[in-house]
């Protein structure tokens, strides 16, 4: 199983990713995998010119071609998964996986047709055909709608993924003795999810439901929270 693992946190230290990493450790129990990992950092993506040239050459390649973007499509097409691993901004997608996303395009022709649920583009590579996994990190749990706008952008743009949205991702900063149980259980729900998900191909309801679960009351979360600000620790 070839597997593209796409980190679009734009910090040295992602904990978005330390999460999908404990999801891919079980999912590569369950059978041999090739994991192909490109972070922001190692890739340079700039935004899309928005001209729709690619809609007319119609061979999926981008007007811009001085940049990373090649190397990302090229590993979409060969992967048999992607994950999509990324940290909440703003309710919505962090800056550097939408340029990615908008880069897509490409892969589109002006052709239109009628599709079973939306008007489509005829394209040059489909990127639903591909099983994927997306697994975002945030920092508000019980913020009702939090992830609500990437869940939608999801299933819109990837067709049924896979999909987690950790609630408490702020905590994995921070090492503090109360703050490891919780991370290990954190861990080891998102270790069960990999191999859940590497045996049946999906991740059931339930699975979700626990995984974007908080760990702890809101109370103790802002507690734990608070404990990190500088006055805090100062006193
Ligand atoms: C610009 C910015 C905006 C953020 N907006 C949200 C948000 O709307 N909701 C949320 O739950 N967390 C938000 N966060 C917190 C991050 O999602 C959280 O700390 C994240 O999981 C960090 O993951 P990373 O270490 O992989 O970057 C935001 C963080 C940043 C830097």
């Amino acid at each position: 199983m070839n597997i593209l693992l796409l980190n679009r946190s734009p910090k040295a230290h992602s904990t978005t990713l330390d999460m999908t990493k404990a999801f891919l450790n079980g999912l590569c129990q369950t059978e041999p995998a090739h994991i192909q990992y490109i972070s922001s950092y190692d890739k340079n993506v700039k935004y899309c010119q928005g001209d729709l040239s690619c809609w007319f050459r119609q061979d999926g390649r981008c007007i811009i071609q001085d940049d990373d973007m090649n190397d990302i499509l090229a590993a979409m097409k060969e992967s048999d998964v992607i994950v999509w691993s990324f940290p909440l901004h703003c309710h919505g997608l962090p800056a550097s996986l939408k340029a990615i996303w908008d880069r897509t395009i490409a892969f589109l022709k002006i052709n239109m047709t009628q599709g079973k649920t939306y008007v489509e583009h005829e394209r040059t590579f489909d990127l639903t055909a591909k099983k994927h996994v997306v697994i975002v990190g945030g920092g508000y749990p019980y913020y009702p709608d939090n992830f609500a706008a990437v869940k939608t952008l999801m299933q819109i743009y990837l067709k049924h993924p896979a999909m987690a949205c950790i609630c408490e991702t702020a905590l994995l900063d921070a090492s503090a003795p109360e703050i490891e149980p919780l991370k290990e259980a954190l861990f080891a729900r998102l270790h069960e999810a990999g191999i859940e998900y590497g045996k049946t191909g999906q991740l059931s309801a339930e699975t979700v439901r626990q995984l974007e679960s908080p760990l702890v009351p809101n109370e103790t979360y802002i507690a734990m929270i608070n404990s990190l600000a500088p006055e805090t620790k100062a006193q």
